[in-house]
């Protein structure tokens, strides 16, 4: 019976790590979940097990607990990392940048500490193409400059930068940096999917909670972008697609290579609008807006080249808009107040 290689997912019970957890599973992997539940819903593990069939190893902790991480290293003979935990409200990090430097950036260095002293030396790190601040042209590339608009970006910037030291510094890291761009969607069964704490700030769960009932109408931030409706083109890619990304990523690092920094996008942009009608499609209910002002901080365009990512790990994602929102919906509906109410 060949061992299946332990992967230890810190923040594996939240939106991205849950559906890499399941796509961990049928790679043949088996991953150990870390989450003090700061920002999830023990719920997940319960829907984790059906979804999977089989039991889901997890432990309630902070990543920030340096030497509880040490010790579960250790003792379960991690051969990996994927570090999702961290704080993403981008709003909340201009209002409490300490919050985030401390949680962020404290986590990350607890992190790195742990797997120095047990020797585990492979991590995936969840990054964001909010490095790339205000892209002055798009498609954007890896080698494109980096700057911050926001603490929350400031930390990814800054955590990437730690991890570039930490390799650096001893050749027996192997370090994937996968940068994401607009994770949406959500696993086909409907089981697990976004469930966003109080008013969702990004544009799909919104618009998704519009459909179902939850709000009135969207906001539709600013339509008088440079962009072919007005409104801001992001690259929305399926959370499958993205899991997916992380099965390659560690599939690469564990047969050797040295490590890399990649676009984890579909390098196809779509506007505000865009979503919005092919929500309604996709859910049959209409999805009601009111124009609003620009909201400060964005940027008009911003998308993938996801080149590098196709030649490295032959990955690319695959999943359609619309897919993205028929998956969006069926969680939804299935889950009209998320984990909260329903278990
Ligand atoms: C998308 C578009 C808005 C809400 C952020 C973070 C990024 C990552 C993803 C964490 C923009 C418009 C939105 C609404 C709207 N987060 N919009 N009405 O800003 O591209 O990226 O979330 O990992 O790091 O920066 O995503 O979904 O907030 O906005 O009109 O109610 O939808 O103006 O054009 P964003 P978003």
């Amino acid at each position: 019976m060949i061992r299946k290689p332990i992967i230890l997912l810190t923040g594996g019970a939240g939106y991205i790590g849950s559906h890499t957890y399941v796509a961990l599973t049928e790679a043949q992997f088996q991953p150990l979940i870390l989450d003090d539940f700061s920002n999830s819903n023990p719920v997940v593990l319960d829907r984790l097990e059906r979804i999977t069939g089989q039991a889901v190893p997890c432990h309630r902790g902070s990543v920030l607990n340096t030497e509880l991480v040490a010790e579960l290293l250790k003792v379960h003979a991690i051969e990996a990392v994927v570090h999702f935990a961290g704080f993403k409200a981008v709003g909340e990090s201009v209002a409490q940048p300490l919050k985030y430097f401390d949680n962020n950036l404290g986590g990350m260095i607890s992190l790195l500490k742990a797997m120095e002293n047990a020797a585990c030396h492979t991590l995936v790190f969840s990054s964001s193409a909010t490095v790339y601040g205000d892209p002055a042209t798009v498609p954007i590339t890896e080698d494109f400059p980096r700057s911050h608009t926001n603490p929350y970006g400031h930390t990814k910037l800054v955590c990437e930068d730690m991890i570039a030291a930490v390799c650096q510094a001893n050749a027996a890291w192997r370090a994937g940096v996968l940068r994401y761009f607009n994770p949406v969607g959500a696993h086909p069964s409907g089981l697990i999917g976004e469930d966003p704490n109080g008013p969702p700030n990004n544009l799909m769960p919104y618009v998704s909670q519009v459909a179902v009932g939850k709000r009135p109408f969207l906001h539709v931030f600013g339509n008088d972008y440079p962009t072919p409706d007005g409104t801001g083109v992001r690259d929305y890619i399926h959370v499958q697609d993205l899991a997916q990304a992380h099965v390659a990523a560690l599939q690469a690092l564990l047969l050797g290579d040295n490590g890399f920094t990649v676009n984890i996008g579909t390098g196809q942009g779509y506007s505000v609008l865009d979503v919005v009608s092919a929500f309604e499609q996709a859910s049959g209910k209409p999805v009601p807006y009111q124009l609003a002002p620009r909201r400060p901080g964005d940027v008009a365009r911003c998308y993938a080249d996801p080149a590098l990512a196709r030649h490295l790990l032959s990955w690319s994602a695959n999943h359609t808009l619309l897919s993205m929102c028929e998956d969006t919906w069926r969680w939804q509906s299935n889950n009209p107040e998320g984990y909260r109410l329903l278990e």
